[in-house]
């Protein structure tokens, strides 16, 4: 994906908004931000230990660019429907709709990367911990042996594991290598950890300074004051923010949060996750508004995330699955329709990491 000659609808006026944001930052501070606090991954329960903790944000270097034009929050990045892209704060685009990885055999890994890219998607979410990177490798080389891409065409985001943060530069050419890439346009650590987390992020700084990885960012923050922990002590503001998220569990504190940062929200689960789809899909309200648009719940829900703002992966190991999950740009869910979507929200996740 092609990096912006400029970043759109951000300011260019940096000095104020450092300033803005030094500000910010000092008030989170004495608000209490920098306290200890227990943090659960999936792997263990760690503790922030009082040294892991933020003490001075006069050596904040981050570059942040607050937005003045946005129809949802001031700051957050605006969604291209034309072109179906978002440019993040890195400067870079990338697309709004992709197709994710996670729980897929080798086969079908390979097999949907090559279907999403065959019927439009042109982002793909994997992780090291999926097991599946090498596949998604082989799906990307299909098309582009095809003729249906090319590389640049495509953003591949992966993940690096919690296990790895202790040696984050190995991890980032390992990915490399098993995506068979020399690039990858995102990186995001997978899971807070506040033992080594911002060693790991500052090895994927590195990676971005040496075009490695074209932007970073996080996964599973679910505190604003986690989010700041590891924003206060890096360089390079986190590109996007991927967390459990869908019409029962909407978010919208922490992507209002993180949109002084012009962080972008990506939704995991965005259907419920494999076993909970069917308590999305009948639920009456989504139903309703799909019988409206002759269009799937799964179609509405890929929808509403998009106009709320959030870039959407859903996961499918089924061709025509993946055919109607790419099929969401003729229609548009009116404002009383997303109305009705918000009130579904009952701040509940499914997962439970
Ligand atoms: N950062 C994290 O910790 C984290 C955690 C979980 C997931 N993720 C990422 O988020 C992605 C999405 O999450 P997910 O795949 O777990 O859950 P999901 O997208 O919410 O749901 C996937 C389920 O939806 C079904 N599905 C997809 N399209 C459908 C359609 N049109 N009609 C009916 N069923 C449909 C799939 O079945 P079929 O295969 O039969 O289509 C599968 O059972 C993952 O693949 C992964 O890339 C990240």
């Amino acid at each position: 994906m092609r990096k912006g000659m400029d970043h759109g609808s951000w300011s260019t006026d940096k000095t104020m908004k450092k300033y803005f944001i030094t500000i910010m930052l000092a008030c989170l501070l004495l608000a209490g931000c920098g306290h200890t606090e227990a943090v659960s991954t999936q792997e263990a329960e760690i503790v922030l230990s009082e040294s892991e903790s933020v003490t001075d944000v006069t050596d904040y270097k981050g570059d942040a660019e607050i937005s003045t034009e946005s129809d949802t929050v001031e700051g957050y990045p605006v969604f291209d429907f034309d072109h179906k892209t978002v440019t993040l704060n890195s400067g870079y685009e990338m697309p709004i709709l992709g197709l994710g990885m996670f729980s897929l055999s080798d086969d079908q890994a390979e097999n949907s990367t090559y279907w999403a890219l065959k019927y439009g998607f042109r982002l793909i979410d994997t992780a090291r911990i999926y097991g599946n990177e090498e596949a998604v490798g082989r799906g990307l080389q299909r098309a582009i042996d095809e003729g249906i891409v090319s590389r640049d065409e495509v953003f591949i985001t992966t993940k690096m594991w919690t296990s790895d943060f202790d040696r984050p530069d190995e991890a980032i050419d390992a990915s490399l290598r098993k995506l068979g890439v020399d690039y990858i346009d995102l990186m995001i650590l997978h899971h807070s950890q506040p033992r080594n987390d911002v060693k790991a992020y500052k090895a994927m700084e590195e990676a971005v300074k040496d075009g490695r990885l074209h932007s970073i960012g996080l996964s599973n923050y679910y505190e604003p004051d986690d989010f700041d922990r590891l924003v206060i002590e890096t360089t390079i503001l986190p590109a996007l923010l991927q967390n459990e998220t869908h019409p029962y569990h909407q978010s919208t504190e922490m992507k209002e949060y993180i949109a002084r940062y012009g962080t972008v929200l990506e939704s995991w689960f965005p259907l419920g996750g494999r076993g909970n789809t069917q308590i999305l899909f009948n639920d009456e309200t989504i139903m309703k508004i799909a019988n409206a648009h002759d269009k799937s719940s799964a179609q509405v829900i890929i929808r509403w995330h998009l106009q709320a703002g959030n870039i959407c992966i859903p996961g499918s190991s089924n061709e025509q699955h993946i055919i109607e999950d790419y099929d969401v740009w003729d229609f548009e869910l009116s404002e009383d329709e997303m109305v009705q979507m918000s009130t579904l929200d009952r701040n509940e996740r499914f997962a439970d990491y």
